[in-house]
Order: C-alpha cells, then sequence, then structure tokens
C-alpha cells in the first residue's frame, strides 16, 4: 500500500492506496485552522489526527500534494520563524509589483523564470519580509514550501531528515527556480531579500526524500495542483478546471509556456514536463458566498440558478469577493452589474454567481488555448464540481464537454501514486486508471448564449477594472 497527503488550505486528507492499481483502499480527513497566514505545526497536528488509528498501517511508502507557494521561513537551527505566508495572502501585492519593475517588467521574469509574480508568489513574500519585518528578515536562514516544511516533519519525526528537499513542481511557484534549466536563480533570490537564502534540494519525480527508521519512503511530494494532475492521468487535450478554495485552470504539457500577461503561469508538472495554470482566489467560496446572501443552503441555492434563464435576465457578477490573483487586482471587491427592478430575483442573483465564478475561469481556458494548448474537454474537479448548478452551467460556458471524474480525493491520489513511483522506481508512473461518473454536453444554441454571457462578463471587467 501507498499513501498520498493533500495538505490544503483548510484540512489535511489522506488517502491510501493500492500500489499496483491506485484502487482507494481508505481515507481519512482532519481539518486544521484556515486562514493566509499559519503556523505551520497545525499541519502536522493535523496530519497525526489523520494518520491516527493505523491509518498508516502496512503502508510502504507516502508523498504529501500540499498548496503551492507558502512560505515557510526558518532560521539556522530549522525552527519556523513566523507564521507561514499562503498563496491567498495578498499583503505581498506591492512587493510583486516592484520586483516586477526592479527586473525590468514582466517580459524579462518570463524570459528568466516562466512567470511573473504576483502576490502569491513565495518570491514576493521573501521581499515583503525584507521591507515589513526586517527583523525576521534577518534571522532568515532558508525557506521552505508547505509540502516541504510537512515531508521534512514526517522524516524528522521518523528520524530520517537529511536535509530540506522539494519537487519542480512546487519549485517552480516559488519565483526563484527556472522549470527550464532546473537551477534556482541567485539573483533573484538577491533581488528579493538582498542575500542569497538556503533552498531545499529539488528532486526528481521518483526520488525519495527519505526514509524512516521504519523503514517508510517519503517520496518527493508536490504542490497541490502538480499532484491532481498526477491523480487524474492528464492526456493531451485534457484541461482541468479545479473549483476549491481556490480556482485553477490548468494542463500538463512537453514545453514551457512564457505569457508576458501572467495570466498563465508556467508552472512545471510534478512528472518531469510542464504545467501551465491559471489560478483564481474566487471559486467554491463564492457559491457560499452566495448562499449566504440568499439566506438559503447550497442545495436550495442550486436549485435557484437552475430556475433562472442562461444570462441571468442581465445580471453579471464579477465575483472578487478576496481581492483576485488573475486578473492581478488583489484590492478588488465583487460587483454585481447589470441589476434593475425586473431582473431583481433570487434566481438570477443565484445564477449570476455561477455564471460569474465560472466566466472567470473561462478567461484562463482561453488563455492556454492562445499558447498553443488543445482543448478537447474540461476535467471538473474540487469541492463546487458537487453542484448540480455547476454541473449544468459548466458546459455552457466553456463550450466544451465537461467530464467529472469519479469522487476523490485527486490531490492524495496523486501523491499516493507519486510514492508508488519512488517505490517502483523507473521513467514512468504507474499506469492508475481514473473513472470518470459523468460526461455532460451543451446544445451549440446554450453554447452560443454562453459566450454571450462571457463577452458580458469581459466587458463589465474592462468598464470597472481597466
Ligand atoms: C496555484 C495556487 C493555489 C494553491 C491552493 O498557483 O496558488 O491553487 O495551490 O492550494
Amino acid at each position: 500500500l501507498v499513501a498520498g497527503v493533500d495538505s490544503s488550505t483548510q484540512s489535511t486528507k489522506i488517502v491510501v492506496c493500492d500500489a499496483e492499481t491506485g484502487a482507494v483502499v481508505r481515507t481519512s480527513r482532519a481539518p486544521h485552522p484556515d486562514g493566509t497566514s499559519v503556523d505551520p505545526e497545525v499541519w502536522w497536528r493535523a496530519y497525526e489526527d489523520a494518520t491516527a488509528d493505523g491509518m498508516l498501517d502496512d503502508v510502504e511508502a507516502i508523498a504529501v500534494g500540499g498548496q503551492q507557494h507558502g512560505m515557510v521561513a526558518l532560521d539556522s537551527d530549522g525552527a519556523v520563524i513566523r507564521e507561514a505566508l499562503l498563496w491567498n495572502d495578498v499583503r505581498s501585492a506591492g512587493a510583486a509589483r516592484d520586483l516586477v519593475d526592479e527586473l525590468g517588467g514582466a517580459g524579462a521574469w518570463v524570459d528568466r523564470l516562466d512567470v511573473v509574480p504576483v502576490a502569491a508568489f513565495t518570491v514576493a513574500k521573501v521581499r515583503w519580509l525584507r521591507d515589513a519585518e526586517p527583523d525576521n528578515a534577518a534571522r532568515l536562514d532558508t525557506v521552505v514550501l508547505p509540502h516541504d516544511w510537512l515531508t521534512g516533519r514526517i522524516l524528522q519525526a521518523g528520524g530520517g531528515l537529511r536535509g530540506w528537499t522539494t519537487d519542480r513542481g512546487d519549485a517552480s511557484g516559488t519565483g526563484y527556480w527556472s522549470p527550464v534549466t532546473g537551477e534556482y536563480d541567485a539573483d533573484i533570490q538577491r533581488l528579493a531579500l538582498g542575500r542569497e537564502f538556503g533552498v531545499p534540494r529539488v528532486l526528481g519525480p521518483a526520488e525519495p526524500a527519505g526514509v524512516t527508521d521504519a523503514g517508510l519512503v517519503v517520496g518527493a511530494g508536490t504542490g497541490d495542483n502538480m499532484g491532481a494532475a498526477l491523480g487524474l492521468g492528464l492526456q493531451p487535450g485534457d484541461v482541468v478546471v479545479s473549483l476549491g478554495t481556490s480556482g485553477t485552470v490548468f494542463a500538463v504539457q512537453d514545453t514551457p509556456t512564457r505569457d508576458a500577461s501572467g495570466q498563465i503561469a508556467g508552472f512545471a508538472s510534478a512528472d518531469g514536463r510542464h504545467l501551465p495554470l491559471m489560478c483564481t482566489l474566487n471559486a467554491a467560496r463564492v457559491l457560499t458566498a452566495g448562499a449566504q446572501l440568499l439566506g438559503v443552503d447550497l442545495d436550495e441555492f442550486s436549485r435557484l440558478a437552475l430556475a433562472a434563464p442562461i444570462g441571468a435576465q442581465g445580471l453579471t457578477l464579477l465575483p472578487y469577493l478576496d481581492g483576485e490573483r488573475t486578473p492581478d487586482l488583489p484590492d478588488a471587491t465583487g460587483t454585481l452589474g447589470g441589476l434593475t427592478r425586473a431582473n431583481a430575483t433570487p434566481e438570477n442573483v443565484a445564477r449570476a454567481c455561477v455564471e460569474g465564478m465560472l466566466a472567470n475561469l473561462v478567461a484562463g481556458v482561453e488563455g492556454l488555448k492562445q499558447h498553443g494548448l488543445s482543448a478537447r474537454r474540461i476535467v471538473l474537479i474540487g469541492g463546487a464540481a458537487a453542484s448540480a448548478a455547476v454541473r449544468e452551467i459548466a458546459p455552457i460556458l466553456f463550450g466544451l464537454p465537461v467530464h467529472i471524474p469519479a469522487p476523490g480525493e485527486y490531490v492524495g491520489i496523486g501523491a499516493a501514486r507519486q510514492a508508488a513511483w519512488a517505490l517502483a522506481g523507473g521513467d514512468e508512473p504507474p499506469a492508475w486508471q481514473v473513472a470518470y461518473d459523468h460526461e455532460l454536453e451543451a446544445t451549440d444554441d446554450d453554447v452560443t448564449a454562453g459566450r454571450a454571457v462571457y463577452e458580458r462578463y469581459l466587458r463589465l471587467q474592462r468598464q470597472l477594472h481597466g
């Protein structure tokens, strides 16, 4: 057996799988405090809770998929200096803008590292630390990512820690590692902090981070989106739309993507390839906020959304409730546009919430296509993919078939697959199959109407945010 960990913004999940077939044998989950800045110890405690009661009995290997980008700042003893600043913390937005300017603009960043940093990226958080907390910056010895830290903590507890490690996927979200050269960029580290700092060793896809005294092999681990890509076993033409705390759109391909507009980040994948990705801060929680606004639960919210016509009779939501990362509007708020006395119904408001959340992600699919990616189908995952309204409206807005895999923790499954790969070795991960539950398609007329909804969304965005 092998285990995968999904250490996410809100909880730690464990998936135990058969190493050869990938069949899920058992799962567990423990919540931990949510937020944009947390003490990493909460991830470890949640991991301990989730692995209690024999969860890891007979497990030969484990790997961690974790939320990308978070800055875990360590001193020279390896102790955590301050709360980790997470991917969804926007206090580093000004630092990101400064870094882009100082290197000579967005083009200079993509030429060098395939990304244009925004507040989410580790490099912006390091610069923020230098400017806002000079005492902490002076103590800073090493920066690791959430999955690196938890991997190290598992090894430390098991007596097998031999230094910090990471993988290509998560390293590519730092903004100071190049997925093309496979090297850290010391000039960018100096630009961010004024000096170089310690970084984890970047492991190959099947290279273990270590082995505990009890013989548990600990795989390299990766970022959560890279983990999901591995868990889903993506084929050319598959574009994943993940509706979790963040909304992400990504695909796996052999060649790097360089987008100077910053919309698509040219990340690396966990299997040695590339993972161009667009990320929004507003996904599943737009639906919970909409339900809260209307005073209903999520089932009723979904029923209301489906009772309104496509386009919500002219209502448009710009869903930037938590500020936004793509488009880069960290200080934005949400806007409900086009409200009239005639369309002011709960049904239209619910529909506009679902359409607005999805339209923001349609922009990511369009962006991937502009960079030459073929989009044959949308693979829809994440908590909000369970919503009946999302399932019906997604094929209309994306204008593509939407396939929904059987319910599962795909980040954890991907991490487990990586653990199985670390055990088996070789150039390719073990061949695990993914079952699909739903294959949804919209009529041509509905897709045309959906296109008009997306264009209206873009017009309102341009009017309000330039
Ligand atoms: C992607 C990103 C988010 C986090 C969520 O770049 O920042 O999807 O990985 O955990």
